[in-house]
């Protein structure tokens, strides 16, 4: 595609999308820096890009990471606040639901170098939201064209988070009734499930499809090689059982690997499974797994989706922080 086209497409994608959303975007809109601080979204993606390269495997859990955030109320940034007790906040770090999420520092890398420029301009909630698109898109992804201006919450949210950030035995109706609460169709909520065609999973999180009962799903080699991977590691729950497995055959690269894999009994986590055995969202995965188009496609609208729903703005209690990992002290 020329330059050109492709910007007129992002354009055209970028209309549709205000418009569906007006009324509900909260002051935000794609490109929102572009007078205050220009080329923050162009910054953003090089310094993703440079960072990946030192760790190819944090770009997985920073998309992750965009899911724990908004998740929990909204995409805040509350999940990078640490303890403070003096302010009340406890981190949601604690909770167990958010185990195995790592580089975080790397937020706070791109923070630092954005300060530099434009200080106490740009959000650390949509600097989450910038990473995680451009680890997306730089993965082999599609490109998401995000609206930004949300702002970062003043607190944490550690009890929420044990509560409403969704277990890895997630059924499909729960799933359903998490995302379509968020306006997602059944196709969109599927194809966000497709993020996990990046990464991995730790033995904790699907021990308990083998044993004490093999899950009858699973395909038998997988069930082999995952027994062989996590043997003796049924009860270390903690961050020091640091054996994992791929999330999907493809596991750095963004693409509809995920939805073959399922349809092939080689879901990893019991969440993924149930997406290829129940009626509703079966036809989905073997649509996905034909067309990767169609696949990116949904993606793009439920990314968009869960990035914006609920979002803080200027009429709340909010702020830019300075500093993502604390509230602003004045
Ligand atoms: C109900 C929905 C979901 C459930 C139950 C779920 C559950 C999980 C679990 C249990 C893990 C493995 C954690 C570990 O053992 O280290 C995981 C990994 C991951 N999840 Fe999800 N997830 C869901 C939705 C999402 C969404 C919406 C996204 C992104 C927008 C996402 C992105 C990821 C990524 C990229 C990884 C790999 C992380 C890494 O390599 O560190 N997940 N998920
Ligand atoms: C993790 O669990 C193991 C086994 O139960 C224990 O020996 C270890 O001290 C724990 N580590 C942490 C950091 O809690
Ligand atoms: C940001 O805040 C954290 C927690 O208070 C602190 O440890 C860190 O040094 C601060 N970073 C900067 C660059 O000031």
């Amino acid at each position: 595609m020329t330059t050109m086209a492709s910007t007129a497409m992002i354009l055209m994608v970028a209309m549709i999308t205000t418009t569906l959303f007006s009324g509900s975007t909260r002051g935000m809109q794609v490109g929102y820096y572009d007078q205050q601080c220009p080329h923050v979204e162009r910054t953003v993606k090089e310094i993703v890009e440079g960072l990946l390269l030192k760790d190819v495997t944090a770009g997985a859990s920073l998309l992750r990471l965009v899911f724990h955030d908004c998740q929990v109320k909204a995409c805040d940034a509350s999940i990078l606040l640490v303890d403070d007790p003096r302010n009340g906040v406890l981190s949601e770090l604690h909770s167990p639901k958010n185990f195995g999420i790592r580089r975080l520092n790397f937020i706070n890398i791109i923070k630092e170098q954005i300060e530099r420029r434009c200080p106490g301009v740009v959000s650390c909630a949509d600097i989450i939201v910038l990473a995680a698109r451009d680890i997306v898109r730089s993965s082999g992804g599609p490109t998401i064209p995000v609206l930004t201006g949300r702002k970062d919450s003043k607190q944490a949210y550690k009890e929420l988070a044990d509560v409403i950030v969704p277990p890895a035995d997630t059924t499909v109706d729960e799933l359903l009734q998490i995302f379509t609460s968020k306006g997602m169709t059944i196709e969109e909520t599927v194809a966000l499930l497709g993020s996990h065609t990046l990464g991995v999973s730790h033995c904790k999180s699907f021990y308990n499809r083998l044993e004490p009962q093999l899950d009858k799903s699973m395909s038998p080699a997988l069930a082999e090689d995952l027994k062989l991977l996590c043997h003796g590691q049924k009860v270390v729950t903690n961050a020091t059982n640091l054996l994992a497995a791929f999330n999907d055959r493809t596991n750095l690269v963004f693409d509809n690997q995920y939805f073959s894999d399922l349809a092939a009994g080689r879901g990893l986590l019991a969440v993924d499974a149930n997406l290829a055995s129940d009626p509703r969202t079966s036809q989905i995965v073997l649509r996905f797994s034909a067309s990767e188009r169609e696949f990116f496609n949904a993606y793009v609208t439920a990314f968009l989706k869960l990035t914006q729903a609920a979002v803080l703005s200027d009429h709340d209690d909010a702020e830019v922080r300075t500093n993502c990992s604390a509230i602003n002290q004045y």
